[in-house]
């Protein structure tokens, strides 16, 4: 018979084998027992963490936040459960400086507790091993962060919108949560949480957990987050922000500068939340509130329940780009409430949240509205698909990321390709039964995690198996496990964007710019996008010039319009547009702007000049995930 000891240092020695970890896990089950094989938990290759030993239950936080020394510095209390005769817990670490570890039976009779660290992971960090006793049920570690920690960005005066005080941001997903709190950092692990955080006179702290809508005259505040998160739902932000309520249960957070166009800009948030319930259950947070944060937050949004961290470049006083909110609220069901069990799948995360923030915005908008940004998914994919291969393995839903960085799966393939699947599976059976399948799949799944191959086959018997032929119309196995985008994709082109394409042909032919003022007085910003969009490649510096002397789109307030119009002019040399293009990017952080126009000036000698030149004084705006993305692309050697 197999021992256990050996069984471990098998899973040590491979311990990104996941298929060695469930295997052995029924291997050993088998030589011990002649029952029938137990479901085996599912092996999550970016973390240490063996939930099967002992898991986290409940988070006790207890964090000062030191601005001058840009660190963390505190006490996390794990509650865990664990089997009578495990020997220790594994937690995930990165960038901590661990201090002590205590270990009690019941949070009070604390004493010293022995810990290694493990193994040690450019990627994954470092895994830290504590060792339990037979009745220990409680680990207390003293910890504080370093500095340039992934999850953390503390933000200087200057770089916020009120320019008088600091601010700090964290972003955990995918696993940087394990660089700001010692804690098992695993989508398929979830734990409630209390907080107590202490931060400088007149700061405000948030997190994803009930939230004060008032600063605290002692800068100290205590959170409680009554339902199980995983860690990569953990957040928590400080500044000078204040609250304002939009509904019974919706507000929005942001800087006493911004605060006005915010409640603006998120008018419609009650309506969002309405439809979206109406769809796929009631909402299960009891609150949903927005922070817009600092322009330098890495992404567009960030799901973190309660609390949706939003860029401010989504505020464009026009709510032209709320449906980001649509899709950071539709989180709330696909991916907080039913969860990707692995960074393999993640496209259950995403591409059924871009599925429903489509299906919110045509409630709110009209079908010709969600057609837009239908088109725009499928042009995202197509470019996807363009640049990583159609034979790629990467382009198929079942990513295998192990071994690699989760953020590599962060691709148009999770999104858009997901987003497809589930259109078509739609289009097959019928709006009414797939709704109904869906609301099913989140009431039966909530708070509980889901596999890709566990989707597959409750979608087979609760729905595919009760429409004739579904299955071979739909092909579903080609489109999760092969890859490239099957024929079947049920891309209808947006007759909003025909429009488009019809004054890009006429211009193309001759149209005067300001002959076309009447044709596009009404359009909105995704028009206008589209436009951009469409120019030919070869479009020639004086011809954005009289594009630009009509429409003005140098000077566009728009982040959307901004971004594809100056990576249009770099790569056709319209030098009038690189001023603003450089003020852009020294203020905007967000990953999805950065990444096309830093690209794009790579493409020639003189552009990377300028990139870089750019970098030199831009980068210490930038979030450490941004960091590492731009880093690369320039092979930046920070200068010493
Ligand atoms: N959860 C993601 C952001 C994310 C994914 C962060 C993976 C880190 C790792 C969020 O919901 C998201 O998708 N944001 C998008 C906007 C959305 C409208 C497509 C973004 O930030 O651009
Ligand atoms: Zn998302």
């Amino acid at each position: 018979m197999i021992d256990e000891k050996s069984i471990q240092t098998l899973m040590e020695t491979c311990r990104y084998c996941s298929w060695m970890y469930v295997l052995l896990a029924a291997l050993m089950w088998f030589s011990c027992n002649n029952e029938p094989e137990p479901k085996v938990e599912v092996a999550d290759p970016h973390s240490y963490a063996m939930p099967s030993e002992a898991k986290v239950t409940h988070l006790d936080l207890d964090l000062n936040v030191d601005f001058n020394a840009e660190k963390l510095i505190g006490t996390a209390i794990l509650k865990i459960d664990r089997s009578k005769d495990s020997k220790q817990i594994r937690l995930d670490t990165k960038q901590l400086i661990i201090e002590s570890v205590l270990i009690s039976p019941d949070g009070v009779k604390e004493k010293v507790a022995k810990y290694r660290f493990g193994q040690d992971d450019k990627i994954l960090g470092k895994e830290l091993i504590v060792e339990l006793e037979p009745q220990t049920q409680y680990i207390h570690i003293s910890y504080q962060t370093e500095p340039g920690a992934e999850a953390l960005q503390f933000l200087p005066p200057a770089l916020t919108d009120n320019k008088t005080s600091p601010f700090l941001l964290t972003q955990s997903q995918a696993i940087n949560a394990r660089t700001w709190v010692p804690i098992q950092d695993s989508p398929g692990i979830r734990f409630t949480y209390n907080a107590t955080i202490k931060v400088p006179e007149g700061l405000m702290a948030v997190m994803s957990a009930k939230n004060p809508t008032h600063k605290s005259n002692s800068g100290v505040y205590s959170f409680e987050m009554p339902q199980p998160i995983p860690a990569y739902l953990l957040a928590l932000a400080v500044g000078d922000i204040e609250f304002r309520s939009l509904g019974e249960k919706t507000g929005v957070y942001a800087e006493p500068s911004m605060i006005e166009k915010a409640v603006y800009e998120f008018g419609d948030l009650n309506k969002m939340m309405n439809i979206a319930e109406k769809l796929y259950g009631e909402y299960q947070w009891g609150r949903y509130d927005v922070i817009v944060l600092p322009p330098s937050f890495p992404f567009g949004g960030m799901e973190n329940p309660r609390l949706t961290f939003a860029t401010p470049t989504i505020i464009a006083e026009d709510r032209s780009l709320v449906s980001l909110i649509a899709h950071e609220l539709a989180h709330s069901w696909s991916g907080n409430l039913v969860t990707n069990a692995t960074w393999n799948d993640f496209w259950l995360n995403e591409g059924f949240t871009v599925y429903f923030e489509n299906r919110i915005m045509e409630e709110l908008e009209g079908p010709e509205y969600a057609s837009m940004l239908a088109q725009i998914s499928y042009e995202d994919l197509e470019d996807e698909i363009e640049e990583i291969g159609f034979d790629h393995l990467d382009t198929k839903l079942a990513i295998e990321l192990t071994d690699r960085n989760p953020d590599d799966g962060m691709t148009s393939i999770a999104y858009d390709k997901g987003f497809y699947f589930l259109k078509l599976i739609e289009e097959t059976v019928g709006r009414k039964s797939f709704d109904q399948f869906l609301k099913k799949y989140f009431t039966e799944h909530a708070f509980k995690t889901m596999t890709t191959d566990d989707f597959v086959a409750y979608l087979r018997t609760e729905l595919l198996e009760n429409h004739d032929d579904a299955e071979e119309m739909i092909q579903v196995n080609a489109w999760v496990y092969d890859t490239g985008i099957p024929d079947n994709i049920p891309f209808n082109p947006s007759t909003r964007f025909q429009a488009v394409e019809d004054q890009v042909h006429g211009w193309i032919a001759g149209l005067k710019p300001k002959d076309m003022k009447e044709e596009t007085k009404n359009w909105s910003s995704h028009e206008w996008l589209h436009f951009i969009r469409v120019l030919p490649d070869s479009i020639s510096s004086a011809q954005m010039d009289s594009l630009d002397k009509v429409f003005d789109f140098t000077n566009s307030t728009n982040s959307e319009v901004q971004c594809v119009w100056y990576t249009k002019a770099v790569k056709s040399g319209y030098e009038p547009a690189y001023e603003n293009m450089k003020q852009f990017l020294y203020k905007v952080g967000r990953r999805k702007f950065l990444m096309p126009l830093y690209e794009a000036m790579t493409e020639t000698e003189e552009g990377t000049e300028m990139a870089k030149e750019i970098y030199r004084v831009a980068r210490q705006n930038y979030h450490p995930i941004a960091i590492l993305s731009i880093d690369k692309l320039l092979k930046w050697e920070p200068e010493s």
